[in-house]
């Protein structure tokens, strides 16, 4: 056994699998913030990881050349293997004309899967997600091809992304769903929200909740105070609404409150923020990404950070007066539905 350190662990969703609180985004790696890592330095930060216990490793087929650089990590590691918790997704397939396109057909799930497989080296991978619904194939088709590829013994359990209550309900009628990967953090609180009526399903039904940028791509590190500070070749942050004139004033000044809190604690912004997803409840899993040693040893400091109530509910008055927008909302795959099926 490969000697490794445990970090506190939960159910990924009724009866799931134990995983660490805290799981390790990879897109981040890949060059969507920048420069891509080399292929060394994102091996240092797996190697970093698995020693520190932060197996729960979140890729996908999109991120660039992650699944590569992941099959190679295995590859020179095999005895490793077993105690990484490895979660994939496939959907997207190559855009058209600037747009998004997505394909969630029981052909192209197969198809996919193989694909990562491949690259991965692997026979299996712990958690197979649908990263976006094609807002064309009922749900009841895609999650009939996850089970037979979980049948098969190529998936251990099943997630999606980005859908909707109703879409998560019907797809637990099919098969149990571990979890939903969606956005959430301190300046977001969207799946919250009566409309959406996401947190309150996935509890209902027993499904974790994977909480995918939950730094909000950085804004809540109180790291980023001008656009400039994203503006390395490759970062594409530029444009998001917190950085526009007219919102980075109250953003900063939210931020600025948030970092007095995190001093009285001796605690970061990102460890605090991370501290407060993670009070939500143990059903809520954040996965931050980072592509740097310091940062993933910062941000599993946020396991130790207790909140008071009282702390609790400040920050959360202060999340919500972030002006933000999701970028998800933009793209028109948010909280995706799918039609009904036809027998
Ligand atoms: N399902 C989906 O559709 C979906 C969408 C988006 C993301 N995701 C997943 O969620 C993961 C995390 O989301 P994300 O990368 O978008 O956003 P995030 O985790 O909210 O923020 C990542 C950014 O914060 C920086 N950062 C991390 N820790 C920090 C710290 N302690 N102090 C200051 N800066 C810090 C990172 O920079 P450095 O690299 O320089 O540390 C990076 O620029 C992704 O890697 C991916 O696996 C899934």
């Amino acid at each position: 056994m490969a000697s490794r350190k445990t970090l506190p662990t939960r159910a990924l969703g009724r009866n799931g699998p134990l995983v660490p609180r805290l799981g390790l985004g990879l897109m981040g790696t890949t060059g969507i913030y920048g420069a891509p890592r080399t292929n060394d330095e994102t091996f240092e930060l797996l190697d970093a990881a698995f020693e520190r216990g932060e197996i729960f490793w979140d890729t996908a087929d999109k991120y660039g050349n992650s699944e590569d650089v992941l099959g190679a990590w295995f590859a020179a590691n095999p005895e490793k293997r077993k105690d990484v918790f490895l979660a994939t997704k496939f959907g997207f397939t190559d855009m058209v004309g600037g747009k998004i396109q997505v394909d969630t057909t029981p052909e192209y799930a197969q198809a996919a899967l193989e694909k990562s497989l491949k690259r991965l080296g692997l026979p299996f991978v712990d958690l197979y997600y649908v990263h976006r619904l094609d807002k064309v194939t009922p749900i009841e088709k895609t999650m009939k091809a996850l089970v037979e590829l979980k049948d098969a013994g190529k998936v251990k359990h099943i997630g999606l992304s980005e859908c909707s209550a109703e879409t998560l309900r019907r797809a637990c009628a099919v098969h149990p769903v571990a979890c939903v990967q969606i956005e959430y953090s301190l300046s977001c609180m969207e799946i919250e929200w009566p409309k959406w009526k996401l947190l309150e399903t996935a509890r209902e039904l027993g499904v974790a909740i994977v909480a995918y940028s939950p730094l909000g791509n950085g804004l809540v590190t109180s790291r980023i105070r001008s656009r400039e500070d994203v503006s390395k070749p490759g970062d594409r942050r530029g444009n998001l609404p917190w950085l526009r004139e007219d919102n980075i004033k109250t953003n900063l000044s939210i931020l600025d409150r948030v970092g007095e809190i995190a001093k009285a604690k001796n605690a970061t912004s990102a460890q605090l923020c991370l501290a407060w997803l993670l009070a939500q409840g143990d059903d809520i899993f954040p996965i931050p990404g980072s592509s740097k040693i310091s940062r993933l040893d910062e941000n599993l400091g946020s396991l130790l950070i207790r909140l008071s109530s009282e702390e609790e509910k400040e920050l959360r008055q202060l999340g919500q007066s972030f002006l933000v927008e999701r970028f998800q909302n933009m793209t028109g795959f948010a909280f995706g539905d799918t039609p009904a099926l036809e027998e």
